[in-house]
């Protein structure tokens, strides 16, 4: 039987739903959600990304501070901008669109962040907070994936979940929250000696990879969830994941399309940490 397709937009229109009802809350209080979105250079994706998250803030009422800094930008005037969006308190998150031009210093960058803007989750604040479960900013497209197994019942508690990819931005923290919600957990990368007989023990198979197919249909387990974390380019120009959707669908019990799974998560999930950001400031919790 066909696997039940996950609806990453649905989910994440529920989130945004919710997210509005707090944000008027806050409004009602004089408190107006800002998050300032940084972005150097012209890469294309980054581009596309960041008008996304700038429309998402405006329809959810958000106010988005957009910064486009040219290629030329160097680190010191990279870091006085963050300096000053860190003392700035119309300012309740900060988000520097990732990959930075070459010549600029990423890391130094994400840690200048100030922890309780951090809203990328990125910052070691945020990533000690996951390892220690203490409350704070879960990164994003982690975090979405989490709350799209929530909203279709899959509970990880008992279940092998496997996660292809180690990123710092993806695989480490998604491994993390499915440990945190009691499943026993293996991380696959490109070392990882018999990639098919691990997935193969997959209840819940997770793939942040980037590489169009890596993931085939005889990898899946019958009746496995599987979370697609990838975003491909076709050479013919159509976006992808990182599973063969098509013969993966006819294996899982659950799966998520690309694009329609993981993307519209993230998004959500960065209004989500800016509402939280927003909340924890003026002493509040946010409760979902
Ligand atoms: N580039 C690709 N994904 C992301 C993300 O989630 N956050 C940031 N800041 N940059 C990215």
């Amino acid at each position: 039987m066909a696997a039940e397709i996950i609806d990453g937009k649905k989910v994440a229109a529920d989130i945004k739903e919710k997210l509005k009802k707090e944000i008027e809350d806050l409004k009602s209080k004089g408190i107006t959600p800002g998050l300032a979105v940084v972005l150097v250079g012209e890469n294309p994706a980054s581009k596309k990304y960041v008008a996304n998250k700038e429309k998402t803030c405006e329809s959810l009422g958000i106010k988005s501070l957009g910064h486009k800094l040219p290629e030329s930008t160097t680190q010191e005037e990279l870091l006085k901008l963050i300096d000053d969006l860190n003392a700035d308190p119309s300012v309740h998150g900060i988000l520097v669109q990732l990959p930075l031009p070459k010549h600029l210093n990423e890391k130094e960058v994400m840690h200048r962040i100030a922890p309780e803007k951090d809203v990328d989750g990125f910052g070691p604040d945020s990533l000690g907070r996951l390892v220690l479960d203490e409350p704070g900013f879960i990164p994003c497209t982690p975090h979405g994936a989490i709350k799209m197994l929530e909203a279709y019942g899959i509970d990880p508690k008992g279940k092998n979940a496997v996660v292809v990819g180690r990123s710092i931005i993806v695989g480490k923290p998604l491994a993390l929250l499915l440990l945190r919600k009691h499943a026993t957990v293996t991380i696959c990368h490109s070392r990882t000696a018999n990639l098919k007989e691990e997935c193969l023990k997959a209840d819940i198979l997770c793939v942040a990879v980037g590489k169009a197919k890596m993931i085939t249909g005889d990898m899946v387990k019958e009746g496995a969830a599987v979370i697609d974390i990838g975003i491909n380019v076709t050479p013919e120009g159509k976006l992808v994941g990182d599973v063969d959707f098509e013969a993966a669908k006819e294996r899982a019990g659950y799966i998520t399309p690309v694009p329609g799974g993981a993307g519209p998560m993230t998004i959500a999930m960065l209004m989500y940490n800016t509402v939280l950001a927003a909340k924890m400031k003026a002493g509040m919790t946010l409760d979902f």
